[in-house]
């Protein structure tokens, strides 16, 4: 038995996971740019006090999930949560707010929460974000909202929902939290406990409850009590939508597990049900900036969730790109030509081709079956008639086929046969 094991919540990113991760990245830098975003890659850990102060000192993720410890110094920090505090954070440090407006920044980062781990629900996990600070315009919701379904589209995943609403201001939500306690009060003894605890703080997260889907089914929509900004500010956002031919599905259930959210939420999910199930979501957040003590500044963002999204590409048996598997296996016999095998593995490696080569002395036959079992197309045989002749004996080992390459030539032959050309 081994003495230590990844922690629990973590995992290790194994070569065969790689392609997945630059499947999404790739995808993830080339739409951000696309639409004008800048990356951004803010420190692991941050001030405890900057994410009590945006995410909220009341919610789960601060009071039950963050790594918070104490440095040698006796600083009071924590490992990042979340992106969107520490991006609001950078903002104000770095006089974002004098460039034009807004600033569109995006990040794919490692965050950390303290959850019960399960398929798809990491203690540390990855988030691409991005979040366009600086304006209110619901044209720019509907830019971010675009610019998060487009990622999945691009994902290719099937069977997506796109789930939106709207929470409106500060105040209005104080009007709803008043409107939902006093549905709920008569009801406490139908949600669960931890609802109850939370009644009073919390009210909207009893929308949440499993305890009685009915009971949440019918308590009173967050649109209902919708100052009048805030209606006009979504609806213009679902006509820019309509425009954009982005689909979505109103629920007016959905509120989010963030304090700092004031008007749009959404959340994208897939089909299959559960409490786990939202692979990305975001929403605007007009008071933060200036709750980090900036002027008032309006902002709106989005984070999807990297292990989510993967966990949903292979389990609609989505290929992505080539694995690790090496292009070319080089295998030599005797020692002479063990020195060639280097020298020409060394070179094809230069050229930009994957190459391994037969190590420890092993038999021709072992050598073919390592390069079989690694998956490589082809192997390069070296020995001393070849040495002598100036070729390689080149195998197609799916076909069983082989030819003679001339060893001058041999980049070009694999080079032809291998090496895609960029995508
Ligand atoms: P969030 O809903 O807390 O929002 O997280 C966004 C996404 O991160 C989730 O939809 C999920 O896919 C993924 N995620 C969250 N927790 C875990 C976990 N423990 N394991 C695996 N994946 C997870 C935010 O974090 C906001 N900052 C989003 C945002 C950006 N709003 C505005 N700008």
């Amino acid at each position: 038995m081994p003495k230590f094991r990844a922690p629990r919540g973590t995992t290790d990113l194994l070569p065969e996971e790689q392609p997945y991760w630059d499947f999404v990245s790739g995808q993830v830098e080339r739409l951000c740019r696309a639409y004008g975003y800048g990356r951004i890659e803010p420190p692991v850990f941050e001030d405890a006090a900057l994410f009590e102060r945006s995410v909220g000192a009341e919610t789960d993720i601060v009071q039950k999930e963050m790594y918070t410890f104490q440095d040698k110094g006796g600083e009071l920090l924590a490992l990042r949560p979340e992106g969107t505090a520490s991006v609001c954070r950078a903002y104000l440090e770095h006089g974002m707010h004098n460039l034009p407006q807004p600033v569109r920044l995006y990040y794919l980062l490692p965050m950390f929460r303290y959850e019960r781990p399960q398929a798809g629900r990491y203690r540390q996990f990855h988030q691409f974000g991005f979040e366009a600070i600086g304006e209110g315009d619901a044209a720019l919701d509907a830019e971010v909202i675009d610019l998060s379904w487009q990622l999945y589209q691009a994902f290719g995943l099937r069977d997506l929902t796109l789930v939106l609403n709207s929470i409106g201001t500060p105040e209005s939500r104080s009007r709803y939290h008043q409107a939902l306690r006093e549905y709920y009060r008569p009801h406490l003894d139908q949600v669960c406990a931890d609802c109850r605890a939370r009644f009073e703080r919390a009210p909207l997260r009893l929308l949440d409850c499993k305890q009685d889907a009915a009971l949440a089914e019918a308590a009173p929509r967050s649109l209902d009590p919708l100052d009048d900004d805030s209606a006009r500010h979504f609806q213009q956002l679902r006509a820019y939508l309509d425009a954009l031919g982005v689909p979505y599905k109103l629920d007016h259930r959905l509120v989010r597990g963030l304090d700092y959210y004031t008007r749009t939420v959404y959340e994208i999910q897939p089909a299959q049900e559960g409490s786990q199930s939202a692979i990305g979501a975001g929403g605007r957040y007009d008071g933060l900036i200036q709750e980090l003590g900036g002027p008032p500044t309006p902002g709106v963002g989005f984070a999807g969730g990297v292990e989510r999204i993967i966990l949903n590409l292979k389990r609609q048996g989505r290929q992505v790109g080539p694995g690790a598997a090496p292009s070319a296996f080089v295998a030599s016999l005797g020692e002479e030509a063990k020195t060639a095998a280097v020298r020409i593995a060394g070179e094809l490696r230069r050229a930009g081709i994957t190459a391994l080569m037969g190590l420890g002395g092993r038999s021709l036959k072992a050598q073919l079956r390592q390069a079989g079992a690694l998956g490589a197309p082809y192997a390069v045989i070296i020995g001393g008639d070849e040495l002598a002749a100036g070729v390689a004996t080149v195998r197609d080992l799916a076909r069983g086929e082989q030819e003679s390459v001339p060893l001058v030539g041999l980049r070009e032959w694999l080079q032809a046969r291998v090496v895609r050309p960029p995508s």
